[in-house]
């Protein structure tokens, strides 16, 4: 349908480093020079393809507000976007006849969806686990009783409580909510297994697959097998779409039950003064003027990464962690969070701390000397970050009590590296070199830490933004 979607044909691995949108960036850097910036940040949100901004580019001129409008545009539009839903129900391996693909913003929207929209009440419970982002856990407290999976002390969700918890509170737990991979540690969780579990005790399965689905092939499975994923939700910012588009799947039957959370145009059949028809799935749950730019690109993406085959990009991944622990290992004083014996059952993220020092001046020093873009802190996901640094109850009430005093500056927290299908060993050794180089004390800035926001900051530093971006007005 799309130029960029036909010649993806011959696509592979090597050639996704060339269609990422501003590879080659120059970024200000404390000496006053410029370096091609080193984007290991992937995990918050990747760059996009430029596939992805070559198809937006094709469709804009056929760009026009989907469903219902009459003239050509309209029609064209609609059919592209209706067909972006099949492109990701297929992505995650759905049978479309039974299930249905809602567009909503982002993985966030369609966790609190889910719930909304799950029939839950004070008796019901949801299990999720301790290692979640909060996106898969404070929905869920919203609205009934949730039982958090323990984790291991090696940061591993801990099976046994996860099985213990199903039997003990068979018949009453309505949905497992559980992430596909963890955005601290990168560990991929045993979705099919918990599947099974679930469903034998009369549960549902939710697989959070924002970190999950840019890295690994997700297969929902056919809705009768018993390691079937019931539900399954995903980001496109973080699968090089980052045009605001995210995507729920779960099946037709469900959605179509129930009131939709959100209502407004586009999710009814007819109106009356007094009642309202729903739409059938997924227009009942996609209230308003769809993002259809955003789920265009999704389609799009998808497309690339299909195309490059995701077991050709979790291989690539799994050869590119190992490298960066081996190199990261020889760093005086690191602590390397999430070390695995089996990197094929990790994605790519990287979390660790440097002795003595705080995890944000480490990151200001990387990014402000180094050029290199990474995060820190506790990521959306304060209980199982605590649990990985070990912070004890009484520091945990400690530092939540400075937190609320507005004094964020002893807040535990990581470093966290993430990669993309497209980082390379390039980008490890520049990390590693700078890690080397903040542990010898050669970096040059004075750095004081902002103590309201945690931040640091360089003196001095305070590069005119004007200069790299400008809106054309
Ligand atoms: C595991 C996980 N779940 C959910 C989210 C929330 O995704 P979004 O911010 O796109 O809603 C994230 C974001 O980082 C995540 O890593």
């Amino acid at each position: 349908m799309f130029r960029h979607i036909d010649d993806t044909a011959a696509l592979t691995l090597a050639d996704l480093r060339a269609d990422i949108v501003g590879i080659d960036t120059p970024v200000p850097l404390l000496d006053g020079t410029e370096r091609p910036y080193i984007f290991l940040d992937n995990a918050a949100s990747t760059p996009s393809f430029r596939r992805v901004l070559r198809c937006i580019e094709d469709f804009l001129p056929w760009y026009s507000g989907v469903h219902r409008g009459t003239g050509f545009k309209s029609v064209l539009a609609t059919e592209v976007f209706d067909a972006a839903h099949d492109v990701v129900g297929r992505f995650v391996g759905a049978d479309l006849a039974t299930n249905t693909v809602i567009f909503l913003k982002n993985t966030t929207e369609c966790v609190n969806k889910l719930a909304n929209r799950a029939g839950l009440g004070p008796d019901d419970i949801v299990i999720t686990t301790a290692m979640e982002h909060h996106s898969n856990d404070l929905p869920w407290r919203k609205h009934c009783r949730v039982i958090h999976c323990g984790v291991l002390p090696d940061g591993h969700l801990d099976l046994a409580h996860l099985r213990a918890a199903l039997q003990e509170h068979r018949g009453r737990v309505k949905l497992v909510a559980v992430t596909g991979a963890s955005n601290i540690t990168g560990f991929v969780s045993p979705v099919h297994d918990i599947a099974a579990w679930a469903h034998e005790a009369g549960a549902k399965l939710f697989v959070d697959a924002a970190q999950l689905a840019p890295h690994r092939k997700v297969a929902m499975l056919p809705d009768d097998d018993p390691r079937h994923i019931d539900f399954v939700a995903l980001s496109a910012h973080k699968m090089y779409a980052p045009f605001g588009t995210g995507a729920l799947v779960g099946p037709k039957a469900f959605f179509a039950q129930g009131e939709p959370d959100m209502v407004g145009g586009g999710v009814v059949e007819i109106v009356t003064l007094e009642s309202a028809r729903w739409n059938d799935p997924p227009h009942k749950d996609e209230a308003g003027t769809p993002n259809v730019i955003g789920g265009v690109a999704l389609a799009a993406a998808i497309g690339v990464l299909e195309a490059v085959g995701m077991d050709a990009i979790a291989r690539h991944e799994t050869e590119l962690l190992q490298y960066s622990y081996d190199a990261l290992e020889q760093v005086p004083g690191i602590i390397l969070y999430g070390r695995t014996a089996d990197f094929a059952q990790k994605v790519g993220t990287i979390t660790f701390n440097l002795e003595g020092k705080h995890n944000s001046l480490v990151s200001a020093i990387l990014g402000i000397e180094g050029g290199i873009g990474v995060r820190n802190g506790c990521f959306c996901a304060h209980p199982y970050v605590k649990h990985m640094l070990g912070v004890t109850p009484e520091e945990d009430r400690i530092f939540t009590e400075e937190v609320i005093a507005g004094n964020k500056s002893r807040m535990p927290g990581m470093v966290r590296a993430s990669l993309g299908c497209y980082s390379n060993e390039a980008d490890i050794d520049a990390l590693v070199a700078m890690l080397q180089r903040i542990q010898r004390g050669e970096y040059r800035g004075t750095y004081r830490q902002n103590v309201a926001s945690g931040a640091f900051h360089a003196e001095g530093y305070a590069p005119d933004a004007s200069r790299y971006f400008r809106y054309h007005i």
